[in-house]
């Protein structure tokens, strides 16, 4: 590490020269200063872990110093000499935010001590600060676990289109990190450091999803008591995600086109036109273009949002992010709740990248989590996993059938089976089997008639 550096302002030569021996000796790098000016000099040039300043001088005296400092770096402590008579100075010096004041005649153990003191508050101040920041990283992509091609291949694109004020949509099933996403998106932009706003889409009726994006006066409807600002409104210069897009209704689809379109809008109830900057990121955890065929999203809207398209494969698709995902929540576990796991077995390794996490990156978090807090292992092993995950692979996925079974039995129980080892997502399921979702849920509605399921 550095020497750290002290600044000495005192306009007696015999003082200062003696500080500065003394401060030396102890392996601080000094500099010395004979008033308020010069030294305000000297700080302003470089580093300077402390001051310490007398109070009465010439052309700028030490309170005068005090406050410039504290205002062009608050974390610098400064430490005042006083003499006799100006005692009532360094009460106000203290006031100010001194660290601490000495009177003359100077005690080289009292000063040597107040100097160190001041110092590791110093670095205490720093590390926090470095802390901060660490916690600050944490939506920067490379805090997004991938070693795959395919994560890898986002990464590239995100560093590449994140300064740009173009939309994005970001389609990945469910709990495999869209929101990450667009937070590293939005981080990693010149917007931020203006807000990140983010509008969960599917969970407002139909009813308030317009005043909640618009915002609405005053009277516009019953309850509207008072006038208030709009998503749009607060994201106003930074940036707006609309998660689950694909359920926002038509009429509100196509008043989301023309705000994307030109910047415009009206509260509801309002007629006054309010224009906003903004960055779009919408999510999506189903296929738009399926939407945008089926009639339920606009065609036009959809082109205006996937300007940048971004497609998170599902987990099952990149087993090898495994390993790295578990140990990244372990790692993250272990902190949080003060623990002492070691890691994980390689059987248990294996038994989780063998299983299908329809729940995703999220589903393997919050396995990790509720291993540790339970159980609190040395070490993770196989015990642990939850029965599901470690009978994933004996469990038969073969179905065999006596000849002569009717075809609708077949059916059903391919039907059952196949959702059991989904899990119960229809999706998965519908694509292991090769029809579409709606064709499942019209055969679970027939078998529920028939009483099964
Ligand atoms: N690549 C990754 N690295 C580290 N953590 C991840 C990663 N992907 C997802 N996660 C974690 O998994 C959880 C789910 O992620 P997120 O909320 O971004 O998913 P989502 O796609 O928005 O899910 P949903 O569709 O349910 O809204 C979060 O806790 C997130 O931190
Ligand atoms: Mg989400």
């Amino acid at each position: 590490m550095d020497k750290q550096a002290i600044l000495i302002v005192e306009d007696d030569p015999t003082v200062g020269e003696s500080l500065r021996l003394l401060l030396k000796k102890r392996g601080y790098s000094i500099r010395l200063a004979s008033n308020g000016k010069e030294a305000l000099h000297h700080f302003r040039q470089g580093s300077v872990d402390l001051v310490i300043t007398d109070l009465v001088m010439p052309k700028m005296g030490g309170i005068e110093l005090l406050e410039a400092v504290k205002k062009l770096r608050p974390e610098t402590e400064v430490i005042v000499i006083s003499a006799q008579g100006t005692i009532e100075k360094a009460v106000q010096a203290m006031k100010l935010g001194a660290f601490d004041f000495i009177e003359k005649p100077i005690n080289a153990r009292v000063i040597s001590l107040l100097v160190e003191r001041a110092l590791e508050k110093q670095t205490l101040i720093l590390q926090n600060q470095d802390l901060r920041s660490q916690l600050e990283d944490k939506f920067h992509y490379k805090n997004i676990i991938g070693r795959s091609k395919e994560m890898v291949k986002i990464f590239e694109l995100i560093r590449h289109i994140a300064p740009y004020d173009s939309s994005v949509l970001v389609f990945g099933e469910s709990g495999t990190g869209k929101e990450l996403i667009a937070n590293a998106i939005h981080y990693n932009s010149p917007r931020v450091s203006m807000p990140f706003i983010k509008v969960s889409c599917a969970s407002l009726s139909e009813g308030i999803i317009e005043s909640e994006l618009f915002g609405h006066e005053r009277g516009a409807f019953t309850g509207a008591i008072a006038s208030r600002k709009g998503r749009f409104e607060m994201a106003h210069e930074g940036t707006l995600f609309l998660d689950e897009v694909e359920d926002i209704p038509p009429g509100t689809q196509i008043k989301l086109l023309r705000v994307l379109q030109e910047g415009e809008f009206e509260r509801v109830g309002g007629n006054k036109t309010l224009k906003v900057n903004i960055r779009v990121i919408a999510a999506s955890n189903r296929d738009l273009q399926e939407a945008v065929r089926n009639g339920s999203f606009r065609e036009d809207l959809y082109y205006r949002l996937n300007v940048v398209n971004i497609r998170l494969p599902a987990l099952r698709d990149r087993k090898e992010d495994i390993p790295f995902l578990a140990n990244f929540f372990i790692e993250k576990f272990t902190q949080k709740y003060h623990m002492k796991v070691k890691g994980i077995s390689q059987r248990a390794m294996k038994l989780l990248m063998d299983y299908e996490w329809s729940g995703n990156v999220r589903e393997l978090e919050n396995t990790v989590e509720s291993i540790m807090v339970i159980h609190s292992p040395e070490a993770i092993d196989s015990q642990h996993l939850p029965q599901e995950i470690r009978d994933f692979r004996k469990r038969p996925e073969v179905v065999s059938f006596k000849i002569g079974t009717p075809l609708d039995d077949v059916e059903r129980e391919m039907l059952v089976q196949t959702l059991r080892v989904t899990k119960g997502n229809k999706r998965r399921a519908a694509q292991l089997l090769g029809i579409n979702v709606r064709t499942i849920h019209r055969k679970m509605e027939e078998l529920d008639e028939a009483g099964f399921a």
